[in-house]
């Protein structure tokens, strides 16, 4: 226990949500080493397990689910009995031997709501960290209770969490070929997977359908959101009722983004002017192989990767024991800027795997393997597909907690503000103006048309953990078309309360 504890720390300082670099190669390999020897990788892990034991494992079906009922403290906001709350296992259809796991949890408002879909980053980190510390219907408590969370997403949507790419979390293959390396195969995957989720559950085909996530989802978001509108309009399978994405804190044009750290640091003070200068000469260098990576691709994108990763880990070893998610934080000992060891302890716990049908998979919330094979996709920049998108009448918010140094809201606002599409002239024109949540500004917001920014306030990386309420409103208020207008909305609101 001591010893599964010591590697958890490991992992965690080389693999969070988005960076593994910031630990020495040396450490890198010495964890990869550990797990390799521990057989803790899901792909590993199957080799153990017995055909029957694994909900799914022997069965025809690409999809096979089961309800669980967790005993949770606190108040739902719905009769329990009538939640339908499912822990599945989808075998992907393009793959040598690959199981995608997800968990889906029913509104606790309406079955009508919308049907949205979370993506934590990594790449390999398990969306259960959002659905446990940020946006589901429950938190753990340290004595392994759950607790009900009043601001679950779950209150506004029908919520999917999976766990991809194939590695990641509960999901797992026998076959390592399944390691997917880019974002063809990721969306891919995902798109399979909705096809046979909404086969199976054909009452919510007609819903509006959202894609959400945060971090490395910068990446994941626009190139599934592509593939299903692709899908859609080649007249292929199920037709998904897609109204738009968000992206949270997310890395999606890797040139922008890398040039704004240094900016960022010296803004925040975590850096000063003379740093500022030495850091935003490292640029021009990693600029030149993002060029190489995008007119070549293969190894000159890990080379990218390699060096472009420099300036950030340059700005940290300034700025010392700062939490790189979180920039009014400290990083504690052993890299771990947050603590989630109750994630393990819990999803590790028997009675938990039994309720949940994932046989003895060992849980392991960031899978450096997932990590590595994408090392070649990270300076790939996915705002490419987001103009077609908008074209064709779907939505994008941008939102950003301002504390948060590794996908920071500066990065994030060049980017939108940089992206070519119809509205760019308008978009960069807009006047800020307050995202207001009870009477408090809760953010500041920028938009036209189907795009909106926003900057959130008293955030950093994961903002539906740091500001629930304004988080959940803020899905609320979008999936329903009133998150622009909202300032008179609430004055309204206000007039009545008085
Ligand atoms: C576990 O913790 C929760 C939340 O702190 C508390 O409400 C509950 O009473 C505790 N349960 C036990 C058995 O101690
Ligand atoms: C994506 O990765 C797969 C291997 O996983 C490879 O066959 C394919 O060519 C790659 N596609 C692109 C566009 O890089
Ligand atoms: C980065 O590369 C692009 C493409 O070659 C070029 O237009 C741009 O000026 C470069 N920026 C910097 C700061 O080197
Ligand atoms: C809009 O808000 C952003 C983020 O706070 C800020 O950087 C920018 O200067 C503001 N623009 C105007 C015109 O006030």
């Amino acid at each position: 226990m001591a010893f599964k504890w010591s590697l958890s720390v490991l992992l965690f300082s080389v693999s969070l949500f988005l960076h593994c670099s910031i630990g020495s190669s040396a450490s890198f390999g010495q964890a990869e080493r550990l797990i390799r020897q521990l057989n803790l990788l899901p792909k590993d892990a199957i080799v153990a397990l017995g055909d029957d034991e694994l909900m799914g494992s022997s069965s025809s079906s690409s999809i096979v689910e089961k309800r669980f009922t967790f005993y949770s403290l606190g108040d739902s906001g719905a009769s329990v009995e009538d939640l339908g709350h499912h822990a599945g296992y989808y075998r992907i259809q393009h793959s040598y031997a690959a199981r995608m796991f997800y968990l889906f949890f029913e509104s606790r408002n309406s079955k009508e709501d919308p049907v949205v879909i979370w993506l934590t980053g990594g790449p390999g980190c398990s969306s259960e960290l959002a659905l446990f510390y940020e946006n589901g219907p429950f938190t753990i408590a340290d004595n392994m209770s759950l607790v009900w969370n009043d601001y679950g997403w779950d209150k506004a949507s029908n919520l999917l969490y999976v766990d991809q790419p194939t590695g990641t979390g509960f999901s797992y293959s026998s076959d390592k070929r399944d390691l997917r390396q880019n974002e063809t195969g990721v969306s891919n995957d995902l798109y399979d997977f909705l096809q046979a989720f909404f086969k199976e559950h054909p009452h919510y085909v007609n819903n509006d359908f959202y894609i959400t996530g945060e971090s490395y989802a910068g990446h994941y978001i626009p190139a599934f959101a592509s593939r299903v509108n692709n899908g859609n309009k080649a007249k292929k399978g199920i037709h998904i009722n897609l109204k738009g994405f968000a992206i949270g804190n997310g890395l999606t044009n890797p040139r922008i983004q890398y040039q704004a750290y240094a900016d960022y640091a010296l803004q925040t003070k975590i850096i000063d002017e003379s740093d500022h200068k030495s850091i935003s000469a490292m640029f021009p260098a990693c600029n030149k192989t993002i060029n190489l990576c995008s007119l070549k691709g293969g190894n000159e994108c890990i080379t990218a990767f390699t060096v472009c990763t420099s300036i950030f880990n340059n700005i940290i070893s300034i700025a010392g024991d700062v939490n790189y998610y979180d920039i009014r934080k400290k990083c504690d000992e052993g890299g771990l800027c947050y603590d989630f060891s109750n994630l393990e302890k819990f999803l590790n716990l028997n009675s938990v795997r039994d309720a949940l049908g994932v046989g003895s998979i060992d849980f392991v919330s960031c899978s450096p393997s997932v990590y590595e094979a994408m090392e070649g996709d990270w300076m790939k920049n996915l705002d490419v597909g987001i103009p077609t998108l908008l074209k064709d009448g779907i939505k994008m918010l941008i939102y950003a907690g301002e504390y948060d140094l590794i996908c920071n809201w500066l990065g994030n606002s060049r980017w939108v503000h940089a992206l070519e599409w119809s509205g760019k002239e308008e978009f960069s024109k807009a006047a800020n103006v307050s995202f207001n949540v009870e009477g408090a500004e809760a953010g500041i917001m920028k938009s036209y048309g189907p795009v909106i920014f926003i900057k959130v306030h008293n955030a950093g990386h994961m903002v539906p953990m740091d500001q629930p309420k304004a988080a959940l409103e803020m899905l609320k208020r979008w999936t329903q078309d009133k998150l622009v207008g909202e300032v008179a909305a609430e004055t309204e609101g206000m007039v009545v309360e008085i």
